[in-house]
């Protein structure tokens, strides 16, 4: 008997329904021709931070400007930025630089195809590293994100919150003990779970008569898919409000490197923070910053909304004849210049 069945759920079941179900039913994504495991490492990093319909133009264009390992580890930091630009989450793109860097001193450009080394490098967790090993090199190795946790909360109707790193751990030891041998199915075993979770086993509405592990899943036969996955609590953000400032100089807008805080080291419109303004007048920072002959010509509010965070920005546009900030003319804005969407969005304040 196998050791799943002893614990309860027969997971050793699913590979086969479902990797027949992969094969007939996958999208056509560019990170699904010609698996490496540098395609499937970047594709997983843009995956855990955006959609994949969005992540397909920024994979693509990404691929296009950086092939292999070597060109990301060459890359000049503003371009690799630049790329990321939008995705959020920019020390993400730092390691994935970082960590090819390493790829290239320590294993001469080649990824290792062991959990131990890839998981040394920055940003390769447990997850990432089960991508590549199972997706690229077909290694029997799971890898649970948020669509494999539901996926198989409702297979088992697990009460556990699936926030809980117990549960993943254990969600992954049942995985990785009904993995098929080594090569595509493992691959594709990986793949179906997330594909099944994307395209059936969505969060709302299941799509459960398509599913090929139906007569396999507990909540299906009691009804009970609304009641998993069990979710934690959702934390209220932490509010901030800041003060924005778009500068408008006759050589350009001003822009600056943040030095601390979220976005720390990423260009930025001066800003402040109202906690740090003292309650200072827009007026009265903008002298504090040395500056001058200049016109606060009108503000608008925005908001972003960052992972623990909300922003409520007050952005001004500022005309002024110089400002003691780098100014970059609103073309080189647009093409060379890596600006946060929080920070982005800004500029629409120039069109009015
Ligand atoms: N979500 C996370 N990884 C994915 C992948 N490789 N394909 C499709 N969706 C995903």
């Amino acid at each position: 008997m196998a050791a799943s069945e002893r614990e309860g759920y027969p997971f050793h079941l699913i590979p086969a329904p479902l990797i027949g179900w992969y094969r007939a039913n996958r999208r056509a994504l560019p990170w699904r021709e010609n698996p490496t495991p540098y395609r499937v490492w970047v594709s997983e990093i843009m995956l855990q931070q955006t959609r994949v319909e969005a992540a397909r133009d920024y994979y693509l264009r990404f691929l296009r400007e950086l092939p292999d390992v070597r060109a990301l580890a060459e890359c000049p930091e503003e371009k690799l930025l630049k790329l990321w630009e939008g995705l959020g989450y920019y020390s993400r793109a730092r390691n994935l630089q970082r960590a090819a860097k390493i790829v290239c001193e320590r294993y001469g450009g080649v990824f290792p195809a062991e959990e131990r080394a890839l998981r040394e490098l920055p940003g390769i967790g447990e997850y990432t590293a089960g991508a590549i090993l199972s997706i690229a090199f077909g290694k029997r190795a799971p890898a649970v994100d948020g669509n494999v946790l539901r996926v198989a909360s409702r297979l088992t109707e697990d009460p556990s919150p699936v926030s809980d790193p117990r549960y993943k751990a254990h969600l992954s030891r049942e995985l990785a003990a009904v993995y098929p041998s080594e090569g595509r199915d493992c691959s594709d075993f990986t793949q179906a779970l997330m594909e099944l979770g994307a395209l059936v086993c969505k969060p709302s509405s299941p799509d459960c008569a398509a599913c090929p592990v139906r007569a396999l899943c507990r909540a299906a036969e009691h009804g009970t898919q609304a009641s998993f996955p069990v979710l934690p609590e959702k934390k209220e953000k932490r509010r901030e409000d800041i003060f924005v400032f778009l500068i408008r100089t006759p050589r350009g807008i001003a822009v600056r490197k943040r030095e601390a805080g979220v976005l720390k080291g990423m260009w930025e419109f001066p800003s402040l923070t109202l906690s740090d303004a003292g309650g200072k007048a827009a007026e009265d920072i903008l002298k504090g910053w040395g500056m001058s002959a200049f016109k606060v010509e009108r503000s608008r509010k925005y908001t972003h909304i960052f992972t623990h965070i909300r922003w409520d920005m007050t952005c001004f546009l500022v005309e002024a004849d110089s400002a003691p900030f780098c100014v970059f003319s609103e073309a080189e804005l647009e093409s060379a210049v890596s600006l946060p969407t929080a920070f982005r969005q800004c500029l629409s304040l120039l069109e009015e």
